[in-house]
């Protein structure tokens, strides 16, 4: 890719529409039908390593860190290993325990932010296994960690990071997939999984296809002053990673919140001044999620619903932005891009300097 905007107005927008062919970049070479299993080489790790550990600790800052949630969740399921992120930020000024059976991730777009990189350092001075994945070539966290994954996003420069993320996000489907075919994850369960990440390009392509639509419910939103990300387990992170890219550019109070965890306090906030958007996969959770849908609407709150076509939201109106479905593993890789997108377009509304927010800076270097 070259490094102008080739005709679009910034390049955040520019960085969202070439997910596709970036998630391709991402997968290609890596997926291997005949075992249902990644090709990851560059992770220097031997089957038997990949076995022997018996915990993952993720550590990524800001949006990293949120994509780091996603994969944990992706690790938890597809290998039935304990798995968990944390800011690389807290981890390194709280003295952490580092385990000789854990496998360690550095998660980083720049390779240069000072706080994972302390926190790669600080794992290896304690004996610890740290892979990266990571986007730019030859960086001071690729370089640190003993082995990896390169993300192929190409370069970013926008301050709020699209493209990189959603390859996080695929480059921890392709290590879950290996770490689980060590395990019990079974070939035909492997291929399930092959066969949807090799199907992402085309449907990242028909998400932005509705770009249209979804610019119009951001000049709906960015009308409030403030307003609730909420989901649950595979879907928190990606209202987390939601309310993150609308504050970075829309300068809206923008807050993440499990919708489980809505009755327990922030529901008390809930009037017709503060919009919701919901996070609402099909899967084994709708209904739950559904029922809080129904609360947030009966508390005089509008909900925008991230959703599958297939999911019935029945008597309640919501307006809806339908992801296309994957397998359940992988969902927050799809439904995390149409909110890429409600940022964007709320930010243009509000006539804000897109690829470059005030007080933030594109890789935090220095402490
Ligand atoms: C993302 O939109 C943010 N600008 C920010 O949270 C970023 O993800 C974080 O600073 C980590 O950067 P890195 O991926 O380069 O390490």
């Amino acid at each position: 890719e070259d490094l102008d905007l080739g005709g679009y107005p910034h390049y955040m927008a520019k960085e969202i529409q070439e997910q596709p062919e970036s998630v391709a970049r991402m997968i290609r070479g890596r997926l291997d039908d005949r075992f249902g299993v990644a090709r990851l080489d560059g992770l220097n790790l031997t089957p038997r390593e990949l076995r022997g550990f018996s915990r993952v600790k993720i550590l990524g800052c800001g949006s990293a860190y949120y994509v780091g949630q996603i994969g944990a969740t992706m690790i938890e399921e597809l290998a039935r290993i304990p798995a968990d992120a944390e800011a690389a930020s807290e981890f390194r000024y709280r003295n952490p325990i580092i385990e000789a059976d854990t496998l360690y991730i550095a998660v980083s777009q720049s390779g240069e932010t000072i706080d994972t990189a302390f926190a790669v350092e600080e794992i290896k001075r304690k004996g610890g296994r740290v892979v990266g994945l990571v986007n730019v070539v030859g960086s001071t966290i690729a370089r640190a960690c003993d082995g990896g994954v390169y993300l192929h996003a190409g370069p970013e420069i926008a301050v709020a990071s699209t493209k990189a993320l959603t390859n996080m996000a695929v480059g921890f489907a392709l290590i879950a997939l290996s770490l689980g075919r060590v395990r019990d994850l079974s070939n035909a369960d492997g291929q399930r999984i092959i066969d949807a990440i090799r199907a992402l390009p085309g449907q990242i392509k028909s998400i932005l296809d509705f770009e249209p639509e979804i610019a119009e419910h951001a000049k709906a939103v960015a009308a409030a002053n403030s307003l609730f990300f909420v989901g649950r387990v595979r879907g928190y992170p990606v209202a987390r990673e939601g309310a993150q890219k609308f504050k970075e550019i829309s300068y809206r109070h923008a807050e993440a919140y499990q919708t489980s965890e809505l009755k327990h306090g922030p529901l008390a906030l809930i009037d017709e001044s503060l919009p919701t958007v919901a996070v609402v996969p099909s899967d084994e959770l709708t209904e739950r999620n559904l029922a809080a849908v129904q609360q947030i609407k009966a508390r005089g709150g509008s909900v925008l619903a991230v959703t599958h076509e297939n999911v019935d939201f029945g008597e309640l109106d919501v307006p809806r932005i339908v992801v296309p479905k994957t397998e359940p593993e992988l969902d927050p890789i799809l439904l995390t891009i149409p909110l890429q997108l409600l940022a964007y377009h709320a930010a243009l509304t509000l006539g804000y300097d897109i690829d470059k927010p005030r007080n933030l800076a594109k890789s935090v270097t220095v402490e």
